[in-house]
């Protein structure tokens, strides 16, 4: 026991910065990039991102600060913390099913983010190599249709996607992260910026993209937009599986995490503004749908770069970014679920690495498939691609109920004088945190829970309303 408490501190991180970039590197990725924009687009507008934001300031930044807190307070991986804090706290040592759920939702969204980081591989080189030019936004988006129906190459993608992640697992977390998303956030924030002024500038339909992103229309809401806004803010800020509980695990005791999470929470939010706002005018630029699903990110970026000069460089840096924050991500996903095999049995960290990247690498195909071999209806779960379950089932479901146990072990459960340690923050900013953890949060999942897996398919099984 001392030993293990002796690596862990050993590994603790020395720079405060570290946790800052850390969990920065984990939130900003595809969630902010690809997926908020499409699934705003698919959602309506104004109305669910309006949701999202007020998510992700009643929910997400007080979940954010208690797994940061209670990761710094187990000091170990996620699964064997919560056991840990259980004990501690006198209850049940189920609760380190919260580890095990996340460590499961982990897998689950690793295996369709390896595909998607795949596509952005893709574009990454054909970018590079000029394939773009001289196309029209019509040819581009076909362009996309025949690669997601192509699933040797998309399996190729997600292969090699894998294999990148895998590598920088099993070197250990440590090593490359903190210089590499260093460089990358400023980066990626410096051409998302290009690309704003851009659609700002040229697309001639700014006002339109922003009207469509920020004007707010209720009649447009269904519980389901509701449910997928609140999923959606656990998804970008990487919350309910454990990830920044274990990057919490390595915190000095000196940092402030309540203002390492709000930096992560603002930071995040930025991007993913930052990218519907440059995607959208460039959507109606194009006579684009909105709600064109997954490929709206590659087909109205392409369709920018290719007209600006020297546009495929920078769409290929672009890309190359956009492959480089998901796999900043994609790591915190892992690193849960190896830490705690690493600390459990007398097992390497690379076979573990190795062994882990296989399966999930497998359960993958089935996303590659749902875009062409499994697209058909006789495939389908639920009325949902395997790809669309797999989406919806962790971040509507398992991210926000892993959320809610969390807000609960932290505001009900633990000790209240070792949190309020932990968080070192005023009295009064303390019982107003404390509050949205007890309360708050928890009311809002669950009626958000409610009114739309019970209330809402029920009206509707009884024909009583649409929305
Ligand atoms: N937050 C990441 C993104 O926005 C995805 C993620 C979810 C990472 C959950 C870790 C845990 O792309």
């Amino acid at each position: 026991m001392a030993e293990q408490q002796a690596a862990l501190t050993a590994q603790t991180w020395t720079h405060r910065w570290t946790f800052v970039l850390a969990a920065a590197g984990s939130a900003i990725g595809l969630g902010n990039l690809w997926k908020f924009p499409y699934i705003t687009g698919v959602n309506g507008g104004g109305a669910f991102v309006l949701v999202y934001l007020i998510c992700i300031a009643v929910i997400g930044l007080p979940i954010m600060m208690a797994e940061t807190a209670l990761g710094r307070h187990g000091r170990h991986s996620p699964i064997v913390s919560m056991r840990e804090l259980a004990r501690e706290s006198g209850v049940s040592k189920w609760w380190g099913a919260v580890g095990w759920l996340g460590a499961l939702t982990g897998f689950l969204i690793l295996s369709f983010y390896s595909v998607v980081a795949g596509w952005a591989i893709d574009y990454t080189l054909q970018m590079f190599s000029g394939t773009f030019q001289g196309m029209s936004a019509a040819e581009i988006g076909s362009n996309f249709d025949s690669m997601l129906a192509n699933p040797v190459q998309l399996t190729l993608w997600h292969s090699i996607f894998m294999l990148l992640t895998g590598l920088v697992i099993a070197r250990g977390v440590h090593k490359g992260l903190e210089s590499g998303v260093r460089v990358m956030m400023p980066a990626l924030m410096a051409l998302l910026l290009v690309v704003l002024i851009y659609s700002a500038t040229s697309s001639g339909h700014f006002m339109e993209g922003l009207s469509f992103l920020f004007s707010f229309h209720p009649e447009d809401l269904s519980w389901d937009a509701v449910l997928a806004a609140m999923g959606h803010a656990f998804f970008t800020l990487s919350l309910g599986m454990c990830a920044i509980m274990a990057y919490g695990a390595y915190m000095p005791k000196k940092a402030s995490i309540a203002r390492t999470a709000s930096s992560v929470v603002l930071l995040d939010t930025a991007i993913a503004l930052m990218a519907g706002m440059a995607i959208f005018p460039l959507v109606f630029a194009n006579g684009m749908e909105p709600g064109a699903g997954p490929g709206l990110l590659f087909v109205t970026l392409t369709s920018a770069f290719v007209s600006l000069p020297g546009g495929q460089m920078i769409g290929g840096l672009f890309f190359l970014l956009v492959v480089l924050a998901a796999l900043s991500s994609a790591i915190s996903l892992v690193e849960p679920t190896v830490a705690w095999v690493v600390e459990r049995f007398s097992i390497g960290r690379a076979a573990a690495t190795v062994a882990y990247c296989i399966l999930v690498w497998l359960f993958g195909l089935g996303t590659v498939f749902s875009f062409n071999e499994w697209s058909g209806e006789s495939a389908q779960l639920f009325g949902m691609t395997f790809f669309e379950f797999i989406d919806y089932l962790t971040a509507n479901i398992t991210l926000p109920l892993g959320g809610l146990l969390i807000a609960v072990f932290a505001g009900w459960t633990m000790k209240r004088s070792h949190i309020y340690k932990e968080l070192n923050i005023p009295l009064g900013a303390f019982n107003l945190w404390r509050a949205m953890c007890r309360v708050v949060a928890p009311i809002c999942v669950l009626t958000i829970f409610y009114f739309s897996t019970i209330e809402e398919p029920l009206m509707e099984l009884l024909g009583i309303t649409g929305k």
